[in-house]
Order: structure tokens, then C-alpha cells, then sequence
């Protein structure tokens, strides 16, 4: 089983990178192969609307550091995609991606516009925030809807709210997150039914 999982933080150990590592490591453990992507040091261009993918080509023609993770992508059965919340939002360094999965959108002659990516593909979603978690659920529901909308079939939450400095998830004790991150990889790398 492959895993990609697209790191969107700029802190290398902050609230989402220790979250990432403990879902990371349960996923290697059962067999899974995980394929990391930091996003932050990627040299990386937002979409350019240039239209060639869908006018000349299958694929986005801009040729940088996200070229790979666009290709790693397609191949992968769970991504992940791991973020902290910056101003209601997820952060830039994984909103570049986002807008260049446009290129797996098929060219619109029909309504719905119909996926390149194989169906069926499995997305978690790693968040951490400093609010708590009565605010920014709307960011998971809105990513959570465009990646179904791109062909992915179930969507797992890992949120962690009320988390500020780099080492909260330890000075707060947050072993229900760990717990939560170990315990989703055990799920989406080993279905039970
Ligand atoms: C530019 C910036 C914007 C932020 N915006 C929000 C926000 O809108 N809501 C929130 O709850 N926290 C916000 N935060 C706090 C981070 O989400 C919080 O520190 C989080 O734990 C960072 O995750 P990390 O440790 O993985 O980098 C912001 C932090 C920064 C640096």
C-alpha cells in the first residue's frame, strides 16, 4: 500500500509535523510505504490557468519541484495532507498543490467534470490550529469535498484545536492525538469488513 503525504507546515517539529511522524511511523509499521513531500522546500508555482491540460496534454506542463509530487500522487493509494491553519485557511505551501491538482481534472465537455485519478483513492487530513475546535471545522469539509470531487472515496480527520506553540501537543499532554493519528493509520492501512 502506498502513502504519500504532503507536508504543508514551515516548522519542521511543530503541532502537524508530530502528528504526521506518529501517523507516518503506525502506517510503516503495518507494511505501508510512505513517501513524504516537505512542501515548504519546494521551489513550487501556484497554477498558471495556462489550460494546456486540457487542451494539449493529460498532465500540468509547469516543470518544478511539484511536478514529482503531481506524478507521486496519481500512483498513491492514501494521501495525506498535512497542514496547520493559517487565517482560516490551509497554509500557502499546500495550497500551491492544491490549485495544480487542476491538471487532474478531465477537460470540461461534460458537467460534472469527471477525474484522471483512479477512484476509490483514500485522504487524510491533518490540521493543527491555536482556536478551538468550534472554529475552522469548514476548512475539512471544504477539502474534503474537493478531493471527492477529484475521485477520493473517504476522508479521515485528525484536528488538532487549541495548539499554539511548536511543542503544545507536549506541554498540553495531547496523547488523545497521538492516539488519534495512531490509531487512523491503523484504519486506513488496515480496513476491518
Ligand atoms: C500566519 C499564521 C496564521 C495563523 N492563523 C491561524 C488561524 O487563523 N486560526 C488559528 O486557530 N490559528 C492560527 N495560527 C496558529 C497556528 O495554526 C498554530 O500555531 C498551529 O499549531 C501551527 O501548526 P504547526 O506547529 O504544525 O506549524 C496561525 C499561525 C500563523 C503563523
Amino acid at each position: 500500500m502506498k502513502i504519500v503525504a504532503l507536508f504543508g507546515s514551515p516548522r519542521a517539529n511543530g503541532n502537524t509535523a508530530t502528528l504526521t511522524k506518529t501517523f507516518n511511523k503506525t502506517a510503516e509499521e503495518l507494511g505501508a510505504d510512505v513517501q513524504t513531500f516537505f512542501l515548504n522546500k519546494l521551489d513550487a508555482k501556484g497554477c498558471q490557468a495556462c489550460d494546456t491540460c486540457k487542451t494539449k496534454t493529460d498532465h500540468c506542463v509547469i516543470k518544478d519541484d511539484l511536478s514529482d509530487v503531481l506524478e507521486s500522487v496519481k500512483t498513491t493509494d492514501i494521501l495525506v495532507l498535512a497542514t496547520p491553519i493559517y487565517f482560516a485557511d490551509i497554509s500557502a505551501q499546500l495550497k500551491i498543490f492544491v490549485d495544480r491538482c487542476y491538471s487532474y481534472l478531465e477537460p470540461f465537455v461534460t458537467m460534472p467534470e469527471t477525474s484522471r485519478l483512479k477512484a476509490g483513492k483514500k485522504l487524510v487530513l491533518i490540521t493543527a490550529q491555536n482556536r478551538g475546535e468550534e472554529l475552522f471545522a469548514e476548512v475539512c469539509t471544504k477539502y474534503r469535498m474537493i478531493f471527492e470531487f477529484l475521485g477520493f472515496k473517504e476522508t479521515h480527520l485528525i484536528r488538532g484545536c487549541d495548539l499554539m506553540k511548536a511543542d503544545a501537543l507536549k506541554t498540553k499532554n495531547r496523547q488523545d492525538l497521538i492516539d488519534l493519528s495512531k490509531e487512523t493509520a491503523m484504519k486506513v492501512v488496515n480496513p476491518v469488513g
